[in-house]
């Protein structure tokens, strides 16, 4: 049997070994930004875990622009500092490919660790002042984002160029921008939050357009042969917010400033929204939309948790590859369990192979 789920696949010049992405998960443990040891053991678990592709969680392109105090920046020099010993570890120990998600928080910033309550901070907790396309709250309790300047944008797009030259000297083997769960570039695309009259607000062209020249300026400063993508919205789940039909102008629009792919989530627009019921890979079919009306490699990531499921994705032709986030963290070896049930091979470090099914009989034993 061959399987499509380990089937090789190329962005841009990067080769990948198959189509599984490890989703980039915040871990809410640097310190200013500078990724710790957490970084190392989950990291360098994880770049092990037979996903071609680890992506690196969203590190955020600005102090301000961090969701909580423990996110992961790329502002500074001790910030490129930690994440390039970081990557140097993963690199010396795991088999997979690196890429980083680089971002800004915008109104969802100066927040409470998940553990802690994901409120917004309180005056005595160091909080800090937040920016945005409007300003309206994240949702009812949060505090009032400052509309942003054209100063802002121009300083922000700055930033961004900023983060992913950094990100381009650490030697990332792919770049990706996010562009969902209601962070700012986001909240600029949704109509629900950019309430702006210049020319950054009103049709999808105008929303598109701050998003669209942070892509274009990355672009210009990541060489060619290194993807770049965007993490984008798939639906807002909320009548008058994006639909479907903006994630494919928006991915064709993407792709025609040269990204490379898109991952395509859904979701967080606002605190206020009650998301529908979701069932297992609720995004597929709206990344089947974006893959086959923009023609750009399309991810798709959103409660994938079986190797069956993954392999039925790729194999249907409805995404190029898939992002598997809490999977992962419940299997950390998840890669290595689907190929032994799609019969298909993956790379293993040497310390570990003994415990390949096809020399360990233990193998045979397990529930
Ligand atoms: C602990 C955790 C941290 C996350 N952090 C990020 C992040 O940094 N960037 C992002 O785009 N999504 C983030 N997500 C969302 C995941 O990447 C993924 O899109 C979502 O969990 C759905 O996939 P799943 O059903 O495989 O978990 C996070 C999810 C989890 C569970």
């Amino acid at each position: 049997m061959t399987s499509a789920l380990f089937s090789p696949t190329r962005l841009a010049g990067l080769e990948l070994a198959n189509r599984i992405v490890v989703s980039p998960m915040c871990q809410y443990s640097a310190d200013d930004g500078i990724a710790s040891d957490w970084h190392l053991t989950h990291l360098g678990m994880l770049a092990n875990s037979g996903a071609a592709l680890l992506v690196v969680e969203m590190t955020d392109v600005e102090r301000r622009g961090r969701i909580t105090h423990g996110c992961m920046g790329l502002y500074s020099d001790a910030c490129e500092v930690g994440l390039a010993h970081v990557v140097a570890h993963c690199r010396r120990f795991g088999r997979a490919r690196l890429g980083i998600q680089i971002a800004h928080a915008g109104r969802k910033g100066s927040a409470q660790r998940p553990w802690e309550g994901s409120r917004p901070l309180g005056p005595d907790a160091d909080a800090w002042p937040t920016i945005a396309p409007s300003a309206i709250p994240y949702g009812s309790g949060w505090p009032t984002p400052r509309a942003m300047t054209l100063a802002d944008i121009e300083k922000v797009r700055d930033a961004f160029v900023a983060a992913a030259r950094r990100a381009v000297r650490i030697g990332f083997d792919a770049i990706e921008l996010h562009g969902a769960h209601g962070y700012l570039l986001h909240s600029f695309l949704s109509p629900i939050s950019n309430k702006r009259t210049d020319d950054y607000g009103g049709s999808l062209q105008a929303r598109m357009r701050f998003p669209l020249e942070i892509a274009g300026a990355v672009r210009a400063v990541v060489p060619k042969p290194v993807p770049l993508g965007m993490r984008i919205t798939g639906s807002d789940w909320i009548d008058g917010g994006l639909a479907p039909a903006d994630a494919v102008a928006f991915a064709t629009a993407l792709k025609a400033w040269g990204l490379d792919y898109v991952d395509v989530s859904s979701g967080g627009v606002s605190g206020d929204v009650r998301p529908p019921n979701f069932g297992p890979g609720y995004n597929v079919g709206i990344a089947e939309q974006v893959r086959r009306e923009s023609g750009i490699a399309t991810r798709t990531v959103g409660l994938i948790a079986g190797a069956r499921q993954a392999e039925a994705i790729v194999a249907e032709g409805r995404a190029d590859m898939v992002a598997l986030a809490r999977a992962m963290l419940d299997d950390p070896h998840w890669g290595w369990h689907a190929a032994e049930a799609l019969g298909a091979e993956v790379a293993r470090p040497p310390q570990y192979e003994r415990a390949a099914p096809a020399v360990w009989p233990g193998a045979a034993y397990r529930t």
